[in-house]
């Protein structure tokens, strides 16, 4: 296995957040997904979903995580939500290093997420019941994912990064 630090969950976790901070903390390089991707398509989430397809998004998703597993020294990864529904993402993902689930409630999205107009998957309908169903639907695949899980709600990001970091036997470093 590999010795990476990988980050999953719903949208709105706070997985860039708490990613930075246990970048800052352990002094690793710290990569995004959704950043990646973005990057390599030269333009937004939104407008790969809208123009792509969200099937294709997927196929790019698939392809910057294999590459990401091609890596060697060690570093922090922050992963789109919903990355680990495929179950060749969540092999890879488990080999490439300690795989932590932030867990978060619907509530806690949906108030932090209440006017987002980045997340193509939320964006028209009822938000609430939205979030609600697909959280509810992804929750096992997280889990199986996972090699724990940290629940979030109500914490500050430095407080959830330093419980991943005494999770994994590494806190004071
Ligand atoms: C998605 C989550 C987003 C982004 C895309 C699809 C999802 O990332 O990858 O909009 O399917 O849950 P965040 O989890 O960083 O918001």
């Amino acid at each position: 296995m590999g010795e990476h630090i990988i980050l999953i969950g719903f949208m709105g976790a706070g997985k860039s957040t708490v990613a930075r901070s246990l970048s800052r903390r352990l002094q690793w390089q710290l990569l995004d997904t959704d950043s990646m991707i973005e990057a390599r398509a030269g333009m937004p989430i939104s407008r790969i979903f809208e123009t792509e397809g969200e099937a294709s998004f997927r196929r790019t998703e698939s392809g910057v995580l294999a590459g990401l597993a091609e890596r060697r020294s060690p570093v922090i990864i922050s992963t789109g939500g919903g990355l680990p529904m495929r179950e060749e993402n969540r092999r890879v993902l488990r080999q490439m290093g300690r795989v932590v689930y932030l867990r978060v409630k619907p509530e806690t999205v949906c108030a932090r997420l209440a006017s987002d107009t980045t997340r193509p998957l939320l964006q028209g309908g009822d938000r609430k019941e939205k979030i609600r169903a697909l959280l509810a639907e992804r929750g096992p695949f997280y889990e199986a994912a996972a090699h724990f899980a940290v629940d979030t709600d109500g914490k500050r990001p430095d407080q959830i990064a330093e419980e991943i970091l005494t999770a994994l036997g590494m806190s004071g470093n």
